[in-house]
């Protein structure tokens, strides 16, 4: 197969073309034919041999590919040849083939074509983690975005508008403001003429930035930290500068904030759950049009040097992208992703407790353990209030919200609330052995506290009795309470009633 090879550190030019031969999948493994690779600034730092992953020589970067799966190895099964994927494969990916370990990869969403498969998970998603779960980013605030119009930097400017901040957009040009104004920015700094500080106090009249998102460093670093607003949150996430900053500690001590790493990798690893959550919700906006990637030019394959070339020499604007092979989207498969197969990756990774059917009688009294957050977006209220025709201002009306209800939030239908009860059960609990399981009753449902848009939810178990049903059939009484972060009180109390056969 054809790939494009490091076989020595260096710079993109020292990249050679080659026929290599195709990867196998181990057991644990896929092997996918690349369509596409994203191009992203650890590639470049990767072959230089100055990234956190080293390779050993010789080996292809590329660590981002949309494409179709080619084999299986054994132990994968909710995986199989045809499916239509995007990967972090890590390098490997300006190839015709790559071997990629099977937890990450993911379906590609039917909507999505090849080209933004393969430039998407890893910009969106590092910005969405850095605003919303490190810096915990809230409507209303100001947001400075050094690099905006890099990959990752006009990833916040977008999720930075649609979270509600007003946005500070700040690159070396008049032609990447421009991408950044496209994007929603509401003010453009150009570093390379003006001066960050005393433009940061004009937009922000002297209050200074909430939020800066830093995937720069350098001595723009500094200059940003004295212009951070009182308990605002630094978040470090990367240095295309080549030079890491280093802060006199006095500064986070006088302004009252936080410094704060940003690693998505090691969270999507870590906190699996949360970082699909994530990702689940950033497709919600990508399939409503509220966020869409700026493709900056599409290169072929004997061309991926120059695309790093270009990515190292500051001239990419948002995202470039290596089309490994031709295609037409109308000749390539489409499968609908069908939410059981969703739901079986989502068992897999929170590991739910798994009882034997023929077992479960011996079970009263076993407590479930907790099931991992999840986000109740003001989209999801709105599908809701859509799909059951409740359209009540308390729920729908943000505006009016703001001004009316305790804590300026709109709030979930308590009905909602309830009705993830039956998601979060199958993080909590697997029964080998059932063929069906249906969620049919709720005993003793209380509301006690309204959960507000925008918060974090999740669900503890107990199965609290068992009893016989016509049919050989079992029916499962499991007690439950759905708790809101950072509240004593519980959304929902009650027992769900599950049929089993
Ligand atoms: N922490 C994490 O989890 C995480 C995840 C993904 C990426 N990252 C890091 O985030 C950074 C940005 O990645 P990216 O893929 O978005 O890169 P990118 O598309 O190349 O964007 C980086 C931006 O940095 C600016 N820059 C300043 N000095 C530069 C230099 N000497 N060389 C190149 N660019 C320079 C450029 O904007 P101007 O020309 O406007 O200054 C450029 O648009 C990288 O350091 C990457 O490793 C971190």
């Amino acid at each position: 197969m054809k790939a494009v090879v490091c076989k020595a550190f260096g710079i993109p030019k020292s990249l050679v073309m080659e026929e290599i031969s195709s990867p196998i999948a181990k057991p644990d493994e896929v092997v996918i034919n690349v369509f596409a690779c994203g191009v992203n600034f650890p590639d470049l730092l990767i072959i230089q041999n100055k990234y956190q992953f080293k390779p050993d020589l010789p080996f292809s970067p590329g660590g981002e590919v949309s494409g179709i799966i080619e084999t299986v190895g054994d132990k994968v099964n909710h995986l199989k040849a045809g499916d239509r994927v995007v990967a972090l494969c890590g390098w490997g990916g300006f190839a015709e083939q790559v071997v990629v370990k099977a937890n990450r990869v993911f379906p590609m969403p039917p909507e999505m074509d090849f080209i933004n498969g393969a430039c998407t998970l890893y910009t969106y998603g590092t910005s969405y983690h850095a605003l919303k779960d490190r810096a915990q980013l809230k409507s209303g605030e100001t947001l400075l975005v050094l690099g905006a119009a890099g990959g990752v930097g006009l990833a916040a400017v977008e999720l930075g508008k649609v979270m509600g901040a007003t946005v500070i957009a700040a690159a070396s040009s008049k032609e990447k403001l421009n991408t950044c104004k496209e994007k929603g920015a509401d003010h453009l700094i150009n570093y390379s003429e003006e001066d960050l500080r005393a433009r940061l106090k004009e937009i922000t009249q002297e209050k200074g930035v909430d939020v800066i998102y830093d995937a720069v460093g350098g001595k723009l670093a500094e200059q940003a930290l004295r212009s951070i607003a009182w308990k605002g949150r630094y978040l470090v996430v990367g240095f295309t500068t080549g030079e890491i900053p280093q802060f006199p500690a006095n500064l986070p001590l006088l302004k009252g904030c936080s410094i704060v790493g940003v690693f998505w990798g090691s969270f999507a690893e870590r906190e699996p759950q949360q970082s699909l959550q994530n990702l689940g919700e950033l497709l919600s906006w990508m399939k409503s049009g509220k966020i869409k990637q700026h493709i900056h030019k599409v290169y072929s394959l004997e061309e991926a040097p120059q695309a790093l070339e270009d990515l190292m020499n500051r001239k990419v604007i948002g995202k470039a992208v290596v089309k490994i092979r031709s295609w037409k989207e109308e000749a390539v498969p489409s499968p609908k992703v069908d939410s059981v197969k969703e739901r079986k990756i989502d068992q897999i990774i929170a590991k739910p407790l798994k009882i034997k059917l023929t077992d479960i009688k011996k079970q009263v009294g076993q407590t479930l353990g907790v099931s991992d957050w999840f986000t109740v977006t003001q989209d999801i209220i709105n599908e809701f209030a859509h799909a059951t025709q409740d359209n009540q201002w308390i729920h729908v009306d943000v505006d009016r919200a703001k001004a009316q209800m305790p804590g300026g939030k709109t709030i979930a239908h308590g009905y909602l609330t309830m009705s993830l009860a039956a998601k979060f059960f199958y993080e909590l609990i697997e029964i080998e052995g059932a063929r069906t399981a249906i969620n049919y009753g709720l005993n003793k449902a209380r509301f006690p506290v309204a959960v507000q848009s925008g918060s974090r939810i999740r669900m503890t178990g107990k199965i609290v009795n068992v009893e016989d049903m016509p049919n050989n059939g079992i029916k499962l009484f499991v007690e439950c309470t759905i708790q809101i972060e950072g509240e004593e009180k519980p959304a929902f109390v009650g027992e769900l009633l599950t049929a089993l056969y």
